[in-house]
């Protein structure tokens, strides 16, 4: 890329934790209080991914489940993102999810801030929470280490300020950086089939701008774009670097963690993806016990 295209884009930000420790109600919370979604008529359409603002800057957060079925998505979601929150319930502790996402965080060397969830509860402890991480070298900064950790509560909103501003300064930190004048290249945060729509992805942009008409390949599905929606479920014709959208017009539902590119034309697309769908039946028959 030539330097003078780099913008700024926003920092992508994953919150992972174990199953029920409030990260889906943490970010609801958080965009709730966001002014700009509020506008938008608080639809959410959840696609698992979507973008608030704070101090005029705008921040993408990913969701993730903590059930122990999505080991994948969470190891791809640490690998998408620019700081990685790990929500761990302050009645509950450490959980085995909680150690799986910070091995994934850690395998893939992404700075992790730790949001005490729950604290709104009588049978809450945060220190306790801080003394159990310290097993997994996360040391808290008020225990002399380097680990941001901060006390909130997703169901009072308690906090939540503050960590969206210390997720801001640990952006600053970040090299986010990227080309808009560019074809897009992306990741699939989520994908399933729509009955109505047939074959839905989400999709975060992660380097030039995605476009209505682009043709696409990702794992074995490829997609001419026929329509996008953002995280609020209004239609949108571009999506530029850090945005995710939700994309229809795919052949195939493509995996979550697909890496997504555009190629030039439409039988480009459909032959790239027909050879790696091939390729992965005959390696899937190659490997069935006789
Ligand atoms: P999975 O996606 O299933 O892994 O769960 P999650 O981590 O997204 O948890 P979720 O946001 O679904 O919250 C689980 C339950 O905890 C819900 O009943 C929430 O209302 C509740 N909860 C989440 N945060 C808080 C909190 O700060 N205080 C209290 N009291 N309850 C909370
Ligand atoms: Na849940
Ligand atoms: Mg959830």
């Amino acid at each position: 890329d030539d330097p003078a295209d780099l913008i700024d884009r926003p920092p992508v930000v994953t919150v992972m934790g174990h199953v029920d420790h409030g990260k889906t109600l943490l970010l609801d919370s958080i965009r709730n209080a966001d002014v700009v979604s509020g506008e938008a008529g608080g639809i959410t359409q959840h696609i698992g991914a979507y973008q608030v603002t704070r101090d005029g800057r705008k921040i993408t957060f990913i969701d993730t489940p903590g059930h122990e079925a999505f080991t994948a998505m969470r190891a791809r979601g640490a690998s998408v993102t620019d700081v990685a929150i790990l929500v761990v319930a302050a009645d509950d502790g450490v959980k085995p999810q909680t150690v799986e996402a910070i091995d994934h965080i850690k395998a893939a060397d992404v700075p992790l801030m730790v949001a005490v969830n729950k604290i709104d509860k009588e049978n809450a402890d945060p220190v306790k929470v801080r003394t159990q991480l310290t097993e997994y070298e996360l040391i808290a900064e008020e225990f002399g280490g380097d680990t941001t950790m901060v006390n909130v509560s997703a169901k009072t909103g308690e906090n939540l300020d503050e960590l969206l501003d210390l997720i801001l300064l640990q952006a600053d930190v970040e090299e986010t950086k990227a080309n808009p004048n560019r074809d897009a290249r992306g990741t699939v945060i989520e994908a399933h089939l729509d009955r109505g729509r047939g074959a839905v992805a989400t999709v975060l942009v992660q380097n030039g701008t995605l476009r209505v008409g682009d043709n696409l390949v990702a794992g074995v599905a490829s997609c001419k774009v026929r329509a996008m929606f953002d995280d609020v479920g209004e239609r949108v014709t571009e999506a530029e670097p850090s945005k995710p959208v939700m994309v229809l017009g795919w052949s195939d539902v493509p995996d979550a963690g697909d890496e997504f590119r555009v190629v030039d034309d439409e039988r480009t697309a459909r032959d790239i993806a027909g050879d790696r769908a091939t390729r992965a039946r005959k390696e899937e028959l190659a490997n069935r016990p006789r």
